[in-house]
C-alpha cells in the first residue's frame, strides 16, 4: 500500500501508451471497507451525526455503480471520502495499491488526476471570471503536462465531445453566457481533460429541467462505455439509476440497506426502504421485462431553460 508521498505505479496503458491521449486500459478497483464518518458536535448542544455507518463495497474496473439513498442518508459524505475530500473516522478506502485516507500534498494531487468528482450544482462548479476554454485547459496543463497550445487542441476537442460547437465559439464563453445543461457539460469536458479512471458524480443532472438531464446522463453513460473508466452515480432518483448503473447501492442513515445488480435490485426490491423509496417514482420496471428505459423516461420538472 502506497503512503503519503508515495510515487503511484504508472497504470498500463492502451493505445500508443501516451497518458496525455489515451486511457488506463486497466483501471483498479475501489475498494470502500468498514467506512464511517462521524462529524463531531462543535457546540455541546449539538449531538455527534453519524453520517456513514459501516460501509463496504467495491467498484470493480469499468464497473457503473449507483449510490441511492433519500437526503441526508451520507451519499455526499462518502463520496468527500473516496475522493480524499474528507477523512473517514473508520475504515479504509483504497484505489489500487493507494490508501486514500492516506494520500496528502502531492500524492492526493496526482490521485485527483485519476479520480474526478462532478458536482451537482453547475453554477458553482465553474469559476465566473474564467472562460470555459480555460477552465478545461487547467487540467490538461496541471495533470497532462501539456503545452498551452496542445492544452487548447485538446480543449476544442472535448467541447466537442461533450456537444458544444462550434468549440472556438464555446472556448471563448463566460459560465454567466450558458444554460445550466451547457455548464454541466463544460463540467464534465473538464472531469474527462486528465483521462480520469473512475468518476464520482454527486447528484449531477438534478438540478437540471428534463430534457437536459436525459442529454447529460447519456453522455456519462457514453464516456464511461467508450472509455472504460468506472463510475459512482450519487442520486435521489431510481429511474436515472437504471439508466446509467450495473449495480445500485441502497444507503439509508449511512448505513447499507441493499446492493445488486440495477435490474433485479429495481425490480424485486428486498428491503423495505428500497420499496419506499421505488413507491415515491413511477416504477415501471416492476412489471415490466426490466429493459433499460430510455433517459427520456425520466421523471420530469417543469422545464426551467431552453434545451441544449
Ligand atoms: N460537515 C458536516 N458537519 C456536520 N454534519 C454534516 C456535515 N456534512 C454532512 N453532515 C450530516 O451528515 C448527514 C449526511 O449528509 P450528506 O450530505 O452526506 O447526505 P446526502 O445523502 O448527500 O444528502 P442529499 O441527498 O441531501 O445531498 C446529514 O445528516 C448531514 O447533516
Ligand atoms: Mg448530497
Amino acid at each position: 500500500m502506497s503512503a503519503d508521498g508515495d510515487v503511484p505505479a504508472e497504470p498500463a496503458l492502451v493505445g500508443n501508451g501516451d497518458r496525455r491521449l489515451t486511457v488506463a486500459s486497466s483501471v483498479p478497483p475501489l475498494v470502500v471497507s468498514g467506512v464511517s464518518k462521524i462529524y463531531a458536535n462543535r457546540l455541546r448542544s449539538e449531538k455527534a451525526v453519524t453520517a456513514v455507518d459501516d460501509v463496504s463495497f467495491t467498484i470493480a474496473p469499468g464497473a457503473a455503480v449507483a449510490l441511492v439513498g433519500a437526503s441526508g442518508s451520507g451519499k455526499s459524505t462518502l463520496a468527500k471520502m473516496i475522493t480524499g475530500s474528507e477523512r473517514p473516522t473508520a475504515g479504509s478506502i483504497t484505489f489500487g495499491d493507494l490508501a486514500v485516507e492516506r494520500l496528502r500534498r502531492n500524492a492526493l494531487r496526482r490521485f485527483h488526476g485519476r479520480v474526478q468528482i462532478i458536482f451537482q450544482d453547475p453554477y458553482g462548479a465553474l469559476n465566473p471570471l474564467h472562460t470555459v476554454g480555460y477552465a478545461v485547459m487547467r487540467p490538461c496543463e496541471n495533470f497532462l503536462d501539456m503545452s498551452p497550445r496542445e492544452a487548447m487542441g485538446r480543449v476544442h476537442e472535448l467541447l466537442e465531445t461533450v456537444g458544444l460547437t462550434p468549440p472556438t465559439q464555446y472556448a471563448a464563453k463566460l459560465p454567466h453566457q450558458l444554460s445550466g445543461g451547457q455548464r454541466q457539460r463544460v463540467v464534465i469536458a473538464r472531469a474527462l481533460a486528465c483521462n480520469p479512471e473512475l468518476i464520482v458524480a454527486d447528484e449531477p443532472v438534478s438540478m437540471l429541467d428534463v430534457s437536459l438531464r436525459a442529454g447529460v446522463l447519456r453522455l456519462l453513460a457514453k464516456f464511461r462505455e467508450e472509455r472504460g473508466l468506472s463510475l459512482l452515480y450519487i442520486t435521489h432518483d431510481l429511474l436515472g439509476a437504471r439508466v446509467v448503473s450495473d449495480e445500485i447501492i441502497v444507503l439509508n442513515r449511512g448505513r447499507i440497506v441493499e446492493q445488486g445488480r440495477t435490474k433485479q435490485v429495481l425490480q424485486h426490491p428486498r428491503d423495505s426502504y428500497t420499496v419506499q423509496l421505488l413507491n415515491a417514482v413511477a416504477n415501471p420496471f416492476a412489471a415490466g421485462d426490466g429493459a433499460r428505459p430510455s433517459p427520456e423516461a425520466l421523471p420530469a420538472r417543469p422545464p426551467a431553460e431552453p434545451a441544449v
